[in-house]
């Protein structure tokens, strides 16, 4: 269904109905007069608990809001995507991320051909490449041991592997030691090599495309400090492996390796596939398959859960409903696990790319704001930094928490005290988005604390917290692979709902390209002496004022 008819369905035009009724309705009250709100709105599943009570919803909302689903006709959807359909019309292809979890006895084709024997080839061969790491059996091309694997790759050939090391690098193997590079800024790489050395280091150079500047100039950069440190160009080429679709392109680069990943799956949905490589060096591959068997249960329950208990298309429904009636434009996600310090922007992009967009599926302008904008920081340090402005700002900015109820293992520092301050912190300020401060209260406060009246009163209008701004806690039992991959799938398939519910096309990214073509345009006049001016009068005052401040003047 197309959206503009979705918007003037009975669901929407009931939900704007009950908007303006409850719009004004306390979270508060709503806790008061219904003691078994978190029961009733909080959802398990598998260790992952959603509890969504802290959000402005009655029972109605989110009966209305499923109401919509139905008639987006999310369920229909969701079959598509799971059967390999080519849902990515504007690029003609399938989306099957789910395959590269799916069991190995599933069968899923694509133009009639069943996928899954791939997957499961490719699976094979990561693991035996991650196993000789791990036996100490990889040695490089002058016969010193293989130490340190650089990952160069950008976008969703870098995100997803990154974050998800960094989240479970308390489990990391002694060797090798995974690093990452993806800015095209020299300072990267470089920093990336401090302390490297030829003989010793891996790099995998993963792009789906294998046309993606920065990933090829840095792998040009890369082949010239193997060169130099190695014996011949061939034994620097013994040194590099490609994740790629583009098998023919990497082969040309010169790799001694090349690991297949295919068009079915999207770059910022692939660290499920050979994208995964750096993680399976880094964390063991029975890691990555928990990863992985992680994120076939979360497929499995958005499949198979009633949809008031389904947790991904939950998750997609309050966005909406704060995007759409609400008016939110942005959208928090704040983990309090430092491990999970790189989630918010591996979900930029998996949500931005993929939703933020402004025409629907058919090409017709959405006539409803689409993706909010994506950001967040690890708690409690965002506290500290932008915590003020959710509490006390003039925007509506709903917020994800997500804690961990078992710390890391394995930490020789670790004690309950601080353990529990992190889990304090992420309850009490989701308790204080939801509750707030009245001016009564603040003003109790104020003259408890013995303030005179008019300092009380100078005092009060700023110690005020207007309250009922709502948060939805993700409450896993402990950060393992296979949480982790709950986690994210989980996410996934909140971004496929919200799609869906939007008429958008999720899976590619034209938005993109504008951007890359200037850039091929501009950056020759960077190098170049005196020329015509081509370009807009501020590009061309910042090309001259650069040439200026490179030639010291
Ligand atoms: O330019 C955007 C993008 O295509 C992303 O969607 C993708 O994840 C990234 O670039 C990297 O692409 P590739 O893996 O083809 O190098």
């Amino acid at each position: 269904m197309s959206h503009d008819k979705l918007s003037q369905t009975p669901a929407w035009l009931a939900l704007q109905a009950h908007h303006a009724e409850i719009a004004e309705a306390k979270l508060r009250d709503l806790f008061e007069q219904d003691p078994e709100r978190f029961a009733r709105f909080s959802i398990e599943a598998d260790g992952l608990l959603l509890d969504f009570s802290k959000n402005r919803v009655t029972a109605e909302t989110m009966a209305l809001l499923h109401a919509l689903a139905a008639q987006a006709d999310v369920a229909g959807w969701r079959g598509r995507l799971f059967a390999g359909e080519r849902i990515n019309v504007t690029e003609d292809r399938a989306v099957l991320h789910v395959a590269l979890r799916a069991p190995a006895a599933a069968s899923i084709a694509v133009d009639g051909e069943d996928v899954i024997p791939k997957v499961s080839t490719a699976l094979e061969r990561m693991r035996s490449f991650s196993e000789s790491f791990h036996r100490g059996d990889r040695r490089g091309a002058t016969g010193l041991p293989i130490t340190d694997v650089v990952n160069i790759g950008i976008g969703g050939s870098d995100l997803g592997p990154l974050m998800v090391t960094e989240a479970l690098r308390h489990q990391a193997r002694p060797s090798p030691r995974v690093r990452f590079v993806s800015n095209v800024d020299p300072a990267h790489l470089n920093r990336a090599l401090e302390g490297l050395t030829p003989a010793s280091t891996l790099f995998i150079v993963v792009s789906k495309s294998f046309t993606t500047q920065e990933t090829r100039l840095n792998a040009e950069a890369a082949r010239r400090w193997l060169r130099a440190g190695l014996p011949n160009d061939q034994a620097s080429a013994e040194h590099i492996v490609a994740v790629t679709a583009n098998g023919a392109r990497a082969r040309d680069f010169g790799v001694s390796a090349c690991f297949d990943m295919w068009d079915w799956v999207g770059g910022r949905f692939s660290l499920w596939s050979t994208v995964g490589l750096p993680i399976a060096l880094a964390l063991g591959f029975e890691a990555f398959e928990e990863l992985l068997a992680g994120a076939r249960a979360m497929d499995e329950h958005f499949l198979t859960a009633p949809h008031e208990a389904n947790q991904p298309l939950t998750l997609a429904l309050l966005g909406l409903w704060y995007s759409d009636f609400f008016g939110a434009q942005s959208h928090a996600v704040v983990p309090y696990s430092q491990a999970l310090h790189r989630l918010p922007a591996y979900l930029q992009q998996a949500e931005m790319e993929s939703n933020g967009k402004a025409v629907d599926r058919d090409g017709r302008p959405v006539p409803v704001p689409t993706s909010p904008i994506l950001w967040g920081e690890p708690g409690t340090n965002a506290q500290h930094a932008v915590f003020q402005l959710l509490h006390q700002g003039t925007p509506l900015v709903p917020v994800d928490f997500i804690a961990v109820a078992r710390g890391e293992p394995g930490d020789e520092t670790r004690d309950d005290t601080r353990e529990d301050a992190l889990l304090a912190n992420a309850l009490a300020q989701s308790a204080a988005l939801m509750r707030g401060k009245s001016a009564a209260e603040a003003q109790a406060e104020l003259e408890a604390a013995g303030l005179d009246e008019a300092a009380v009163a100078k005092l009060l209008p700023h110690k005020v917290f207007p309250g009922n701004r709502p948060s939805t806690t993700i409450l896993l039992d402990a950060l393992t692979p296979r949480r982790l991959g709950q986690l994210i799938a989980l996410y996934e398939h909140k971004i496929f709902c919200q799609g869906v519910l939007w008429n958008l096309n999720s899976f590619d990214q034209w938005g993109v390209e504008l951007g890359k073509q200037l850039a091929a345009e501009i950056q020759p006049d960077l190098a170049s002496g005196p020329r015509e001016s081509r370009h807009d009068a501020s590009t061309e005052g910042l090309l001259a004022r650069i040439k200026d401040y490179r030639e010291g003047r």
